[in-house]
Order: structure tokens, then sequence, then C-alpha cells
């Protein structure tokens, strides 16, 4: 791989129902591909030297989906969080969770925690997962926490207060599934990220795929607003 690397990629892995419907499967057959295509993408995103690599897995917005959807998707979560845990630790892979734990039930946000709790030394990247998460709530949450411990308002303060706190500014921002918006993910963090969009469904969406966005990213001028 050659060319710049972004430190920091988040991608929006949309198309997962549409994915199945084409299929004629039920959505939670797409939610399982879109994990077996997330675990091999995300391996792959660390392998061409990305160092931190945020996927938004379900918004808080998503909460609003019908139960059975919703549970086939925390039945998920639980299965990656008991079963890859592990591996990311071995790999040097610190997880995180991003988002409003509130939203998210018990049993998964336990698995969550421990899943933290093991991966906490990995040094070789960062994975996030954003789960039950929304851009404008977490910046409202950052205001407030900030406010509670009577600390100003800088933009170090700031952005040390989001759940994204230590991380770098999003370099590339990727979102599958033909839709082009932002759909409250990392507001703030986005800023100056480079956008790309992919008409693939996130399950089809291949480690090739990924490549040819970092060959854009490559080609792209990042003045920052300067000249
Ligand atoms: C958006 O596609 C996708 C989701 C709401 C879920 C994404 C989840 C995964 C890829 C599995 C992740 C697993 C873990 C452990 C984090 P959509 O359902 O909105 O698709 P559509 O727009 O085609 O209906």
């Amino acid at each position: 791989m050659s060319g710049k690397i972004p430190r920091h990629v988040a991608v929006i892995m949309d198309g997962n129902g549409r994915w199945a419907k084409k299929r004629l499967l039920p959505r939670a057959a797409g939610h399982r591909a879109g994990l077996t295509r997330m675990i091999g993408l995300s391996d792959h995103i660390f392998a061409c030297g990305v160092e931190y690599c945020t996927l938004f897995a379900l918004s808080a917005e998503n909460l609003a989906r019908p139960k059975e959807e919703l549970d086939a998707l925390f039945a998920l979560f639980c299965e990656y969080f008991s079963e890859y845990a592990e591996p990311l630790k071995e790999k040097g892979i610190r997880l995180k969770t991003l988002g409003d734990p509130a939203l998210v039930p018990e049993n998964v946000r336990k698995l969550m925690r421990e899943a933290e709790e093991k991966t906490r030394l990995g040094e070789r990247g960062t994975l996030s997962l954003a789960i039950g998460y929304g851009g404008r709530q977490d910046i409202v949450r950052a205001c407030g926490l900030l406010a509670q411990k009577g600390e100003p308002v800088t933009a170090e303060n700031f952005a040390a207060a989001l759940s994204t706190g230590g991380m770098p500014a999003v370099d590339l921002l990727i979102r599958t599934g033909k839709e082009k918006r932002l759909s409250n993910f990392l507001l703030y963090e986005a800023a100056y990220a480079e956008l790309y969009f992919s008409d693939l469904y996130f399950p089809d969406f291949s480690d090739e795929a990924f490549d040819s966005a970092l060959a854009e990213f490559a080609r792209r001028d990042r003045r920052f607003g300067k000249l």
C-alpha cells in the first residue's frame, strides 16, 4: 500500500437491510453478513497501517427500530464481544465503545465492558464501535460534563470530554450503501475528514473496495482551510 495512510478511519456501515432484501432474506441475515464483513474489514484496515478505526454499529436513532431487529443486533453484539475480545487482544487492538451505555441492554453492556477491559493494553490500534451513539447527543453530554466539573470550555477540554477523547480527528470517513449523509456520526471529530461514499452495501464492501478509498484519500489535497 503506497501513499498517505489516514491515522483515523471511520465507517458508516450502511446497507445490511437492502443487501438482505435483494436476496429475499430477513434483515437479521443482512446484519449477520455485516458482522462477518466488519471482522474481516477491521483486520484489513489495521493491516494497512491505520491506527484508529471507528465503526458506526447502531445510532441512538436506530433504537426506534422494531424490537425483533434490535434483538437480532444485540445478539450479534454479544456474540462479537464474547468471541472476539481475545483475538483482538492477541492482535494488540484495543476495543472501545462510543455512545450512551444506558441505551444498551444490561447483558450487552456487561460484555462490552469486559471486552474493553480485556483489550485495554492493546497498542497496535484502537477499534471503536459506536453503539447507541449520536454525535449531537455526545456534544451535549460533553458540554454538561465540562459544566459539571467547572472546567473552562476550550477546544482541548471539549475534545477530551467527547466519547472519542484522546483520539485524533477523523481523516477519512467512508459511508457504504449509496446514501450521502453523516446521519449524526462524529459531527465534531469529522470536521476536516475526507468523505468517501460507496454504492456497495456494507456486506459487499470488500478489502479491495477499501483500498480504492485509501487510494482516493491519497490523491486528495488536504488544506484544512489554508492555501
Ligand atoms: C445499517 O444498515 C446497519 C446497521 C444499523 C447495523 C450495522 C451492524 C453491523 C454491521 C454488525 C455490527 C456488529 C457489531 C458487533 C458491532 P441498515 O440496516 O440501515 O441497512 P438498510 O439501510 O439497507 O436498511
